[in-house]
């Protein structure tokens, strides 16, 4: 039997049981988040991305909640707040290259913070250090999410995420 994997290297595993309950978390999420963090968001259709996004921009302070809406069909919306908000939404997209068009490195490096739905459809867009926040559908209203670190940095923050959202654990 190998050694065990340091606390730092294992997922967060997190859980909500209202879309209120999964903004005030992605909040509070917020309120570690630096500049240049990239957040890949992953899972079905209704899952709650969107809702995530929503209470990031809550903790990040952006100025106007009311215009943070899924951003399927323009790929990007920017919003201005303590650290901008960047919104990306990859559902239409199968691979990489209209992201790379829209020069998405470039705003991963922008100084804000980027928040990725459908990350999976352009996981070779991501820089190497990022985030990765898996949403399942565990009922009606009920979530389950698994946060990883992909990347030294990232993977060395989780155990501070654990703690800060410890109210949402599961
Ligand atoms: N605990 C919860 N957290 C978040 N959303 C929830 C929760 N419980 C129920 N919901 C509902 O699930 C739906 C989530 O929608 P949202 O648009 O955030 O999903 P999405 O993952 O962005 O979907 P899409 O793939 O269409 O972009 C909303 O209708 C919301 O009310
Ligand atoms: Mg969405």
């Amino acid at each position: 039997m190998g050694a065990p994997e340091p606390m730092s290297r294992a997922a967060v595993e997190l859980a909500t049981s209202s879309p209120d309950r999964t903004q005030a978390m992605a909040a509070a999420f917020a309120q570690l988040c630096r500049p240049n963090d990239v957040i890949g968001l992953e899972g079905t259709l209704g899952a709650g991305k969107t809702c995530f996004v929503k209470g990031l921009a809550v903790g990040l302070e952006v100025e106007d909640q009311a215009k943070v809406i899924s951003p399927t069909f323009v790929l990007l919306r920017r919003h201005s707040g303590r650290l901008t908000l960047y919104h990306f939404d990859a559902y239409r997209l199968r691979d990489g290259v209209e992201m790379e068009r829209i020069g998405c490195a470039e705003t991963f490096e922008s100084g804000g913070v980027s928040a990725v739905e459908w990350a999976d459809h352009v996981a070779q867009c991501l820089p190497p250090e990022h985030f990765v926040l898996a949403i399942m559908v565990a009922g009606m209203t009920e979530r389950h999410f698994r946060l990883t670190g992909h990347g030294p940095g990232p993977e060395a923050r989780l155990d501070g995420f654990r703690q800060a959202l410890s109210d949402w654990r599961r």
